[in-house]
């Protein structure tokens, strides 16, 4: 099989070949295109990606190219895995939300929205040639964030695609591993919208886990996920650590407030990264790596594309359309839920019905979110502005025009309408 990911230079990239490495006899990849605009990271991810492939016996053919038809002419799935503006674009979306007493952050708030308006068309041009260009039935997996808004994107354009974050599978495991279980015997009752997501249950042999490590293990929960312990005992659930951004809003503003960026912070991650990456004697995954936030994508990834080749029916969970699954949304939101996984796709398992403060908070991001895709999508400040009015974090009307002008100031150069 030929796979080609867009966004390939990435440093992530080595993560992603240690699983293709590992999970060769389930997905023979003949040919892995790397995809990206930036040839000098390329020639170095490239260079490591090939040496991994060779140490771990694989005889895949890696093919780093800064031609995206090149790259998805012919391929069976394509994975999209990009940065708009890089690490300077992001940090821009962690800071200029501080002006109106925001949080920064490059998926949730302003900065999410920010990150939208730059990711959207770009990922849209991307999956044109797709079509065009990759075998018909080809699958496009979203790595990009917004996942959530980047996938719905995806979908009303008609393309065959799929959202993965990487937020559950880490779940699945701290959970696996505080019953002393594998990870495949947990099947995570996880609900909401990429990353605004909620765990309900961990069932393990058809017996829900969870209740018992709310009590015995509830300080290491909250500890994880950075939240009181007695907001998960309130709620019965452990929310996603981007809930903090909702539920300690003003705590991480005040921590966030002259502090570096996450963005500062990678930077020097990848500085070190590419170091190594250049190294002709480095052919395993960098230990390094761990220090991103996207630990264990690769499994995600790769089981993902695993299920969709080969129909093996399993449980994963992914972003994918509503159809009424969560009832008090419209059918066309993107949700992120646990769905079988097989050749024909991927379908939502039932979802029991939420308590109305979860349900009200998914559906107020989820109104933001679609007015956020219509502002990505046709410009404008005055959709710009309405998104930005209708998100939770923003809310009143002079903060949502002094952000709104922020966003626009500064990713003018990434806004073909502006
Ligand atoms: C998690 C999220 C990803 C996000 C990443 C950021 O993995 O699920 O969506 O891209 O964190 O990690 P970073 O190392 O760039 O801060
Ligand atoms: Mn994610």
């Amino acid at each position: 099989m030929k796979l080609a990911v867009v966004g390939g230079g990435s440093t992530y990239t080595p993560e992603l070949i240690d699983g293709f490495a590992r999970m060769r006899d389930t997905l023979p990849i003949e040919e892995l295109w790397l995809v990206d605009t930036d040839a000098s990271r390329l020639e170095l991810v490239g260079g490591m990606s090939a040496r991994m492939f060779r140490a771990a016996g694989h005889t895949g053919r890696i093919v780093p190219t800064t031609d995206l038809v090149a790259g998805v002419s012919d391929a069976d799935a394509v994975l999209i895995q990009l940065r708009v503006g890089g690490q300077d674009a992001r940090r821009g979306d962690e800071t200029f939300p501080h002006a109106c007493g925001c949080v920064g952050q490059e998926t949730t708030g302003p900065g999410g929205f920010a990150k939208a308006m730059r990711t959207v068309p770009v990922v849209l041009r991307i999956a044109d040639a797709v079509r065009r260009h990759a075998k018909p039935d080809a699958w496009i997996i979203d790595f990009t964030n917004p996942v959530g808004i980047v996938t719905r994107a995806l979908l009303q354009e008609g393309h065959r695609a799929v959202g993965l974050c990487n937020v559950a599978i880490g779940f699945q495991r701290r959970f696996a591993a505080m019953l002393g279980v594998s990870p495949e015997a947990v099947r995570l009752d996880h609900v909401g919208l990429n990353h605004l997501t909620w765990e309900r249950g961990a069932h393990v042999d058809g017996q829900d886990a969870l209740p018992g490590l709310l009590k015995t293990r509830l300080a290491d929960l909250a500890h994880e996920v950075e939240l009181p312990a007695s907001l998960l005992s309130l709620l019965d659930m452990v929310p996603s650590y981007y809930l903090r951004y909702y539920y300690a809003h003003d705590e991480v503003l005040h921590e966030q407030e002259g502090a570096p960026t996450r963005a500062d912070a990678v930077q020097e991650v990848e500085r070190a990264l590419l170091e190594l990456y250049a190294d002709p004697a480095q052919d395993t995954k960098p230990e390094a790596l761990t220090k991103r936030g996207g630990a264990f994508y690769s499994e995600a990834a790769v089981d993902l594309m695993a299920s969709l080749r080969s129909d093996r029916g399993d449980v994963q969970v992914v972003n994918l359309r509503n159809d009424g699954v969560l009832p008090f949304l419209p059918d066309d939101h993107v949700i992120e839920v646990p769905a079988v996984v097989g050749a024909s796709g991927v379908e939502a398992l039932e979802v029991a019905p939420l308590p109305d403060d979860i349900t009200g908070l998914i559906s107020h991001v989820a109104a933001y979110e679609r007015l956020a895709l219509d502002a990505a999508v046709h410009g404008g400040r005055d959709r710009v502005l309405r998104a930005m009015l209708a998100h939770p974090l923003v809310q009143q009307y002079d903060r949502a025009e002094k952000l709104t002008d922020l966003l626009i100031a500064g990713n003018r150069e990434h806004l073909a309408w502006a």
